[in-house]
């Protein structure tokens, strides 16, 4: 396998299919894949094609030459076929149907042709989240995942890029609202525990770094660029600063968060118990990278990240204030 940058032997890029290619994030990994120049494969379930939403998609998918592949987590001959065909497999199902890749792995390793498997994580790393009797297995499940692809020896990366921007940043960070807050503002804890916010693109633009580079082979790639990483005390302030007003703040201790977890059913507690993860414990920044992972702005400091400064000013734009 290359290096990054590199090209394979014989002077082509390896192959990427990715399953899930019709979903927010899936898309954004086609994007970043044909940018780079591989040959991009996408695995659509049979009655996608024919659903109104997602037809003009595939054919631009098509266009911009994408190979598309009827078949789906579910149907292990399809998994097999698409399988045979391409380098590298991107995993990017919802977080509710990660046990779905089981079949996958144990097709990635009967086909035995794959050289990188990036399973579907995309969030905060499940091996370090401090959290996890509180989760309804969300971590666990993606733990057992990748216990899997390391007893079949699947070469692998994993992605630890924590929050997408378009998760709780619109808010900033005060649930149950679309938008960010004009007069009051919840703080969670103490305030001043640090989060980590990446443009979904960008995180796929790093995905696609990472495939072809033997630095990432069976590492976790965390993202934690400078400008994206803020406690909830800094972010108020940013949005302040450009809102040219300050906000009146409600502070939430740790207790009375965690006893609206607790009361709130699940899964309409999924924000709340989010936020207690990283803006409380800390679960994006509290422990540093070591020999098992990787830092992406370091491995790649060519790629540009959206910060989440830029964020707020887009919203800002968007928000009469
Ligand atoms: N860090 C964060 O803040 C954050 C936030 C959200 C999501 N994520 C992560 O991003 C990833 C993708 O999430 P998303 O929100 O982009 O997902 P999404 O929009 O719900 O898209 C899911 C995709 O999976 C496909 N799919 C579902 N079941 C399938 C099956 N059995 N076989 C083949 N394809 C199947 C869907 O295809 P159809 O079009 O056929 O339905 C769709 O393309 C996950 O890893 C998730 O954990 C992270």
């Amino acid at each position: 396998m290359a290096m990054v940058g590199e090209e394979k032997a014989g002077g082509s890029r390896s192959k990427v299919l990715v399953i899930g290619a019709t979903g927010r994030f899936g898309q954004e990994l086609v994007k970043a894949s044909l940018a780079a120049g591989h040959p991009t494969y996408a695995l659509v379930r049979e009655p996608t094609f024919s659903r109104a939403d997602a037809s003009l998609l595939l054919r631009s998918f098509s266009a911009s030459g994408v190979t598309l592949l009827k078949g789906s987590l579910q149907d292990f001959p399809s998994l097999l076929e698409a399988l045979k065909q391409v380098d590298v497999v991107i995993c990017a199902v919802p977080s509710s149907q990660v046990l779905e890749q089981k079949l996958l792995i144990r097709a990635i390793k009967q086909a035995g042709c794959i050289e990188r498997f990036i399973p579907s994580e995309f969030g905060a790393d499940p091996d370090k989240v401090q959290t996890v009797e509180m989760d309804h297995d969300f971590y666990k499940k993606k733990a057992e995942i990748r216990r899997c692809i390391e007893k079949e020896g699947i070469p692998h990366t994993y992605i630890s890029c924590n929050f997408f921007q378009r998760y709780l940043l619109p808010s900033l960070i005060q649930p149950g609202l679309k938008t960010p807050p004009t007069d009051k503002v919840k703080i969670f804890g103490s305030g001043n525990v640090k989060a980590v916010f990446v443009k979904e693109s960008d995180v796929a633009t790093f995905t696609i770094c990472a495939i072809d580079d033997t630095r990432t082979l069976n590492k976790v790639l965390y993202l934690r660029p400078s400008g994206n990483a803020y406690s909830q005390n800094e972010l108020t302030e940013i949005w302040e600063v450009k809102m040219g007003k300050k906000l009146e703040k409600i502070h939430v201790t740790e207790e009375q968060l965690l006893k609206s977890i607790h009361e709130t059913p699940f899964p309409s507690n999924i924000d709340l118990f989010f936020i207690y993860s990283a803006f409380v414990k800390g679960d994006h920044t509290y422990f540093s990278i070591d020999s098992s992972g990787l830092d992406g702005s370091e491995l790649y400091p060519h790629v540009r990240c959206t910060t989440v400064s830029e964020f707020l000013d887009m919203l800002s734009e968007r928000t009469s204030i």
